[in-house]
């Protein structure tokens, strides 16, 4: 069996970004040892507030269950509930270098918008995440693009340790969705859709169809009202094209001639936002038994158990290798 490993911040209201990106992978993953992770300690790296914190790791992990994945089948879990995370954590971020960190695009990106001082933390994510999927020996990590460079540093590191303290880590690699492994904003089809950069150009998984509705009909194309697929000069209906083909299974090539003889991006707007809105429906509805049902917390205790016989262990492999 393969070990799947993947994990979600909770510091934001989740987008369908993340659900394509991610979620829908980790349902096709249930027959194999899958890990699925609610990295709140990733969401500190930029300041939280407890109440909202706490609301929103559960909301995300009752989103887990809403989108299909069955806690019979793979551990679901809260990260600071397995302490094994933060502390191979340490381990790796001594292994690594600051300018490798330094390097990380996602890390510039971050620190680049922030006008104050830049907290440690977001520097150390990737060492961090390296531990958080080291820990389960994973083979795979279904992830978003945005996440193959973490990934690689994930790789450099258990070659690392495994070359200085003996063969220990497996190597792991990212495992990306077929279609829109990088949804990006319907405002700002240049940048990504991201909970951090919540607006009118990023659909939540929780909003309305009335919403969804209106967010697509705004979303930026171009004057040029024909529908195809060119990511340089219409990133725009690129990026729509990548979600429908996403949802509805057709190719960008099919969803093309099936609207070669409709006048402008309308009826294609509309019919998108069916798709999403059909998508999330089941979703939400689900979502709303889990919030109101008292099974949750029970789901989140036997899954972090379940998941620290497995981390502890291989911290100890670890520590042992090192001399600790
Ligand atoms: P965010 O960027 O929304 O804060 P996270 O960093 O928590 O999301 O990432 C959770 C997962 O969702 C990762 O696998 C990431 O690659 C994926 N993901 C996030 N945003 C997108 C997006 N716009 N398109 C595709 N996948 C995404
Ligand atoms: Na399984």
């Amino acid at each position: 069996m393969t070990v799947i490993f993947s994990g979600i911040k909770p510091s934001g209201e989740l987008t369908l970004g993340n659900y394509l990106g991610a979620m829908a992978q980790f349902i096709t993953y249930q027959e194999e040892e899958a890990y699925f992770c609610i990295v709140n300690q990733h969401a500190i790296t930029v300041p939280q507030e407890a109440v909202e914190l706490r609301l929103r790791t559960r909301s995300l992990a009752a989103l887990y269950l809403a989108s299909g994945l069955d806690p019979q089948k793979v551990t679901i879990f809260i990260q600071s509930e397995v302490p094994a995370h933060a502390q191979l954590a340490w381990i790796m971020m001594s292994l690594s270098q600051m300018g490798e960190l330094e390097r990380m695009t996602q890390y510039k990106e971050k620190a680049g918008n922030l006008h104050e001082s830049i907290p440690a933390g977001l520097l150390m994510y990737p060492p961090f995440m390296a531990a958080d999927i080291l820990l389960y020996q994973a083979d795979a990590v279904p992830v978003g693009d945005d996440q193959q460079q973490h990934l690689e540093l994930t790789r450099t590191l258990a070659q690392r340790f495994n070359y200085r303290f003996g063969e220990t880590f497996k190597l792991p690699v990212a495992a990306t969705a077929k279609e829109a492994t990088r949804v990006m904003s319907l405002q700002d089809p240049l940048k990504k859709m991201s909970k951090s950069a919540e607006d009118s150009g990023t659909i939540l998984l929780l909003d309305s169809p009335a919403v969804v509705t209106k967010k697509i009909k705004r979303a930026v194309t171009d004057s040029e009202n024909k529908l195809y697929y060119d990511l340089v000069n219409k990133p725009g209906i690129s990026n729509l094209l990548s979600i429908y083909a996403a949802i509805s299974g057709l190719s960008v090539m099919e969803i093309e001639l099936k609207y070669q003889e409709v006048q402008g991006y309308g009826q294609f707007k509309v019919d998108l936002a069916a798709l999403v809105v059909g998508l999330l429906a089941p979703i939400q509805a689900h979502y709303e038994r889990i919030m109101a049902g008292s099974e949750l917390d029970d789901i989140l205790s036997a899954g972090a158990q379940r998941a620290a016989l497995v981390a502890n262990k291989n911290l100890l492999r670890a520590e042992e290798a090192m001399g600790l």
